[in-house]
């Protein structure tokens, strides 16, 4: 069987594709695969799309890095959609920011706007849900958390320090890490690994490893080529987003993670955002949260 892979395009709706031969691919529908989301936003028709691709894919693990909610008009039915679903999810800060006000007063005014509304939007049970949901876990032998691990909601890996960055991937027992809020799809290796990094202090880890050993690159649109994870080397991978792009690409973004295979997948899926965009503008959010949806 061919799998087509959408090609970016900006302008036009549908985007064209291109075929990928099969084995590019893997076996995605085999046993140890998990579509790793983050970064919904209150998105609905975005993670619909989603979710159909995953499902027209025979994914079975399914887990989300938090945000889930902010900016977009639909928090309650996208809650309730990963409840239903029966996803994994994280805490991110803008579910933070739902339950605490400390959290929300360092949020911009239209960011804060956005929380203040899905509030008010969000039933009993969905906050509740939003209550519960961890800082980060530990699943399939990786790390999962919204910002940067082990267990940051509010960092940003794309404007941590490499040094700090070299160190963290360095001594954490996982070789695999998913972090999202950064609303990039990008990942960082780390061509060196210490033997028993646990017994080595902080401060000596930074002479035992070299700026050098950390890459730091994206993941390429055009080419959708898939990452291929070496045995002998760390990775900590951002995921993207799904319902809120900052990155010139409308579409909703996220990856299947292969661990038989060794591979990570981006996943580049159009949706309408016509429908989504409208419905931000309808509850009268800001405007430039709608026209995110539309040029990315
Ligand atoms: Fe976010």
């Amino acid at each position: 069987m061919k799998i087509t892979l959408p090609i970016h395009n900006l302008e036009k709706h549908p985007v064209s594709h291109i075929d990928i031969p099969p084995g590019e691919l893997g076996d995605i529908s085999s046993s140890g695969t998990t579509a790793v989301i983050s970064d919904i936003h209150g998105n609905l028709e975005a993670l619909d799309a989603v979710l159909e691709d995953i499902d027209s894919l025979g994914v079975e693990n399914l887990v989300s890095l938090g945000d889930q909610v902010g900016y977009g008009a639909d928090p309650e039915r996208v809650i309730q959609r990963l409840i239903i679903r029966n996803a994994t999810c994280l805490m991110g800060n803008h579910e933070l920011a739902l339950l605490d006000d400390h959290c929300l007063g360092t949020f911009n005014p239209g960011a804060a706007q956005a929380v203040r509304m899905h509030r008010k939007l969000l039933s009993e049970e969905s906050m509740n849900f939003i209550r519960t949901l961890p800082r980060s876990i530990v699943k399939h032998g990786a790390r999962f958390v919204h910002g940067l691990p082990p267990g940051s909601i509010l960092e940003y890996v794309s404007l941590t320090p490499d040094k700090k960055l070299m160190r963290i991937m360095a001594i954490l027992k996982q070789t695999m890490s998913f972090t999202g809020h950064t609303h990039l799809m990008m990942w960082f290796e780390l061509t060196e690994i210490l033997n028993n990094p646990e017994d080595i202090s902080q401060s000596r880890i930074g002479s035992k490893l070299s700026l050098n050993n950390l890459k730091r690159e994206s993941f390429n649109a055009a080419t959708s080529r898939p990452l291929t994870l070496r045995k002998t080397r760390r990775y900590l991978v951002n995921s993207g987003s799904v319902g809120q792009p900052r990155d010139g690409d409308w579409r909703a973004k996220y990856l299947i993670w292969n661990r038989d295979r060794g591979i990570i997948l981006p996943r580049y899926v159009p949706y309408d955002n016509l429908t989504a965009a409208g419905k931000i503008k309808k509850r009268g959010l800001p405007g430039h949260f709608a026209e995110k949806l539309l040029y990315g």
